[in-house]
């Protein structure tokens, strides 16, 4: 029997489930900034920072979260702090660089809400940055990307996980992904269940936020994180990185 859980609230157990090698992605994220940006950043923004595990990465990051537990970690791995990714207050014109990757953007669930982070992130980027945000864009569309097992070990402490996603409640522009845990803390065995709703998002939809964001598109990716890779947004099977480049008016 698994008990229920909200994973982030396991933050130690989160990151060591994420402890992967981050220099594919950090190299992704500098790329596309080298390349549709401007550069490498003096300071970058990571939004959904989680446990910090990108922030000692990227130059100048600073990380935001809502969950102190993930927090707690991720202080001792950057500067962050605690705020709603839908409700950011900004300096204007504050980062050269914004990224946010592995689905977290889908967290908010409701369009102004998606709406009001896009504009804070392209109002806090000077002229010319890049926000480089990883999410599933109609992730049904893929069901072999919709599951996902493996396991992490640090220490005494193993972590294994099988995500999947589940259909959400009729009518509602929603999924909702399934995480079990298997936990062996030093020896202490747990199994845990967590559930949270994603919003599901269609390329057409992505694209209607992204117009009326101060952003634009300038390129898309999968999660191969292959920068001589583009693809249009429309033809990426789930995981999409879009690269979302500030116009010189923020809208
Ligand atoms: C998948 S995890 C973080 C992944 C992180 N971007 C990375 O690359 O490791 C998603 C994070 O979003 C945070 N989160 C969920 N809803 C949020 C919200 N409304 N505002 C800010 N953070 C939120 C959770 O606390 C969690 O740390």
């Amino acid at each position: 029997m698994s008990e229920p859980a909200d994973w982030y609230e396991l933050a130690r157990y989160y990151d060591v489930l994420f402890s992967w090698d981050p220099q594919r992605e950090v190299d992704f994220v500098l790329g596309a900034s080298a390349r549709y940006g401007r550069g490498r950043p003096g300071r970058s923004f990571e939004p959904f920072c989680g446990a910090g595990r990108l922030l000692p990465h990227v130059p100048g990051a600073v990380g935001s979260d809502l969950s102190q537990a993930m927090l707690e970690i991720a202080r001792g791995r950057g500067p962050v702090f605690r705020a709603d990714a839908a409700r950011l207050g900004l300096a204007p014109e504050s980062f050269d660089l914004a990224y946010c990757l592995i689905d977290s953007f889908r967290h908010l669930q409701r369009e102004a809400q998606a709406q009001s982070h896009l504009c804070a992130v392209a109002r806090a980027l000077r002229p010319g940055g890049v926000y480089v945000l990883g999410f599933d864009v109609e992730s049904g569309r893929a069901p072999a990307e919709a599951q996902e097992a493996w396991s992490m070990k640090r220490g005494g402490l193993e972590v294994a996980a099988e995500i999947d996603v589940l259909p959400g409640p009729p009518g509602a522009e929603a999924e909702v992904m399934r995480v079990r845990l298997r936990v062996d803390d030093n020896g202490r065995r747990s199994s845990l269940e967590s559930r949270q709703p994603l919003r599901i998002w269609t390329p057409q939809a992505v694209r209607g936020l992204v117009a009326h964001s101060g952003l634009e598109l300038v390129a898309c990716f999968d999660r191969r994180y292959d920068l001589e890779a583009p693809r249009a947004l429309e033809t990426v099977p789930g995981s999409a990185v879009l690269v979302l480049r500030r116009a010189n008016v923020p809208g």
